[in-house]
């Protein structure tokens, strides 16, 4: 008997492993062969269907578009699928679709797997909070993993928008205000998701966007105008795109807006001479949710017809929802519109990413029930989600020490979202779970304090909601407290998408309740989950601590928990401004000096300045500040030579002491300004960033390099140059650091 079972595993390993080394051999030819040969038996309506993406029924992220999208699988209409999820049902649209596809050609799925598939991580500002490319790189890498695992192929992400006006909700998905930190993060993204193989099963195809500057929208307001130089484009919102193709990037969305009187998805100038052109990408365009349609709104296109023309023309491959490269591009083929020459084009450079993924050789590849079964929540992703969490979290005041709490203290923990599980994941939280799964501030301190009368915990209001009948309860619960914690902030909705806000204070009555719980004499630690800068000043000035947790995701109360208590020293800093007032939005820090720059209270001149009668200029929290449980001294400032030559460069030192109680990272920052161009230069610049993990008592020294490359920028001819002179170099914990050197750069 033994003999025999031993036999029908020998049987069963030879079988498959004469099936792998049998498929091995079914392994198709080369890309470029495989495409080719496969496009000449096309028909030019199945290459129209690749370049046409409908969405599935349920979630949609935009208006509802009114087609019927399994009927058009049916019919062979289609080439990517948008909002299906998981093994099951993306395979059965799958078999759907091979059955009705002539030449078996396979759907592509795509989603938006922003910060997380399952395993919802903080949402991008706040991961971006870490200044930790390598976090980036392993959040995205682990929403890869169980995305792909769910049937999905690709996702629309990363979000590389940069974005100064925080009215605008979709700061939350980007990472701040500055160029250079957001080209590290997007270029750190691209590679989690997309990984080294394409047609590994854990990787998926990333998704560049919106292309381009949808965050400099007039008013914050979401979709709105945007009215910029080329110079600006160029300097301040292209770059990180431009990173992500270096990066090998397979796909770029366009954006909704217009940029100077061009909407974006109709842009030569963008997708052809650009992207396509002067960056030479290779992969595909598909376009935002209908944004072909909105070419008309636009007063860009006169019908659908013509919106279809304009964006072919423009470079655009796929259409997103719309439904208009289905019913035009034929006719404008037919009328000698557009050529066979730009479908064909737009055809293969898809038809090339689903190759890449494997999907010829294997259309249900991506729909494995074990593996689902097997990588959605592991573990691992679960640490790795509080890890990122932790080094999200950003320290704004910290009065006489008043955190880490102590676990002898008694503690009331207050606000609306002390218990929440909903809106802590945030929003664009693809299929996390909002019913119990993420771990609420109230589950986190309970696994740290056992002495359950050291804690209580009362909303007391709600977010948005004006009712006071709860106020009196947590009021009653504070005042015996020894420390009290409000948890607060906004709805997951009111950052996100088509979430712009006219006012950015705490919603509600939260600010009034805060002012109550202020009333009982005890210290009040503020902590924040909102997916923007928010207008604190008041806060700043009554509060005795305030943390920004923004919405740290599935493992989130156990990241705030740890923070409160010291078991996470914070370590983030600000990727974007926080202002004193909505009335100073714009504000950021790499800003011009103006003919007239204001020198705050110790300019001679008060009067005629660049400022304002009622504000300060300076922001409530700067860019790049972010306090610790410890301090750091910074000292010793060097810089190597006091000349750079064209071919040369110069090292930058600095010491930085860890002066406090605790161990801690400090992240040094490394600013230049170029003091005079062609063409006027911002205040200064961030050029370099070093996360330096220091123990109590430990000093290290960090060193930076500084080339010419580093100085290039737009000339007044517009040519990409470092142009001679003087530069300053500022080093420090923040955009506002003091210590400060120079140097020349020479012809
Ligand atoms: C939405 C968003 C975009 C998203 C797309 C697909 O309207 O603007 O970021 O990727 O549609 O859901």
């Amino acid at each position: 008997m033994k003999c025999t079972k031993i036999l029908i595993i020998l049987l069963a390993c030879g079988t498959s492993l004469y099936a792998q080394k049998n498929k091995k051999a079914a392994k198709i030819k080369p890309r470029n062969e495989f495409v080719t040969e496969l496009m000449a038996k096309m028909t030019v309506d199945e290459k129209i269907a690749q370049l046409v993406q409908f969405t599935a029924d349920g979630t949609t992220t935009g208006p509802k578009s009114g087609d019927n999208f399994i009927e058009q699988i049916k019919k062979g209409n289609v080439g990517s699928i948008l909002n299906a999820t998981g093994v099951e049902y993306t395979r059965k649209l799958q078999e759907l679709n091979m059955a009705n596809s002539r030449l078996k050609i396979p759907l592509l799925f795509g989603y938006d797997v922003i910060h997380g598939y399952r395993t919802v991580f903080p949402i991008n500002l706040g991961e971006s909070a870490s200044w930790d490319p390598a976090l980036a790189e392993l959040s995205s890498k682990v929403a890869a993993a169980e995305a792909a695992a769910s049937g999905i192929h690709w996702t629309f992400a990363p979000m590389v928008d940069i974005a100064r006006d925080p009215r605008w909700g979709r700061v939350s998905e980007g990472s701040g205000e500055d160029t250079y930190l957001g080209i590290q993060l997007a270029i750190a993204r691209v590679k989690g998701f997309q990984g080294a193989d394409l047609s590994a099963v854990n990787t998926i195809l990333a998704c560049t966007k919106h292309f381009a500057a949808y965050g400099a929208a007039e008013a914050g307001r979401d979709y709105n105008t945007v009215d910029m130089s080329e110079r600006v484009l160029r300097e301040t919102y292209l770059p990180p795109f431009k990173a992500t193709v270096d990066a090998g990037v397979r796909t770029f969305m366009t954006s909704f807006n217009e940029i100077s009187g061009v909407p974006a998805t109709g842009s030569k100038f963008l997708l052809r001479d650009i992207l396509k052109g002067e960056w030479k990408f290779d992969g595909f365009v598909v376009t935002d949710y209908t944004a072909i349609n909105e070419l008309i709104p636009h007063g860009f296109a006169k019908d659908s017809i013509h919106a279809g023309e304009l964006s072919l023309k423009a470079g655009v491959d796929m259409d997103m929802v719309g439904g208009i490269y289905l019913k035009s591009l034929k006719k404008l083929l037919a009328e000698g519109k557009v050529t066979e020459a730009q479908i064909n084009d737009a055809c293969r450079r898809i038809l090339e990413a689903k190759y890449d993924l494997g999907l010829f050789e294997d259309p249900y590849r991506y729909n494995d029930v074990k593996r689902e079964k097997q990588e959605i929540y592991k573990k691992e992703y679960l640490d790795a989600a509080l890890t990122v969490a932790n080094k999200s979290m950003v320290l704004l005041k910290n009065s006489n020490n008043v955190l880490p709490l102590k676990k002898e203290q008694r503690v009331a923990f207050v606000g609306p979202l002390v218990s929440d599980e909903w809106n802590i994941i945030g929003s664009w939280a693809a299929t996390g779970d909002r019913n119990g799964y993420a771990v609420s501030v109230e589950e986190g301190v309970k696994k740290i304090i056992s002495d359950k009368s050291k804690i209580s915990f009362t909303k007391g209001i709600e977010i948005v909601d004006q009712r006071r009948d709860m106020m009196k309860a947590a009021l009653d619960a504070a005042s015996t407290a020894d420390v009290i914690v409000a948890v607060m902030g906004e709805f997951e909705n009111m950052t996100g998408e088509a979430a712009s806000r006219t006012v950015i204070d705490l919603p509600g009555i939260q600010k009034e309740f805060l002012a109550e719980l202020k009333k009982l004499g005890k210290p009040v630690v503020l902590v924040l989950m909102n997916g923007r800068p928010l207008t604190l000043s008041w806060e700043n000035g009554n509060m005795d601590a305030i943390l920004e947790a923004w919405f740290p995701g599935t493992m989130g109360g156990d990241a705030i928990a740890q923070t409160l208590y010291g078991i996470n020293n914070p370590s983030g800093k600000l990727p974007i401004t926080f202002p004193r007032t909505l009335g100073q939005v714009p504000i950021y820090y790499n800003h011009k000096n103006t003919g007239r720059p204001y020198l705050g209270s110790k300019d001679p001149e008060q009067k005629y300045k660049s400022r304002y009668i009622d504000s300060d200029n300076s922001p409530l929290y700067p860019f790049g500040y972010g306090l610790s449980y410890t301090t750091f001294e910074y000292s010793n400032l060097k810089i190597s030579s006091k000349e750079l030559t064209a071919n040369g460069t110069v090292k930058v030192t600095v010491d930085v002491a860890n002066t406090g109680n605790f161990d801690g990272e400090e992240i040094v920052q490394l600013y230049i300004q170029d003091e005079v161009g062609s063409v006027t230069r911002p205040v200064r610049e961030l050029k370099g960033f070093k996360k330096t993990a220091l123990k109590k008592g430990e000093k290290k020294t960090v060193e930076f390099d500084i080339k010419p490359d580093d100085l290039r920028f737009y000339n007044i001819d517009m040519q990409f140059v470092a142009e001679p002179g003087d530069f300053k170099v500022f080093v420090g914990g923040s955009s506002d650091a003091g210590l400060t050197t120079e140097f020349m750069l020479v012809k």
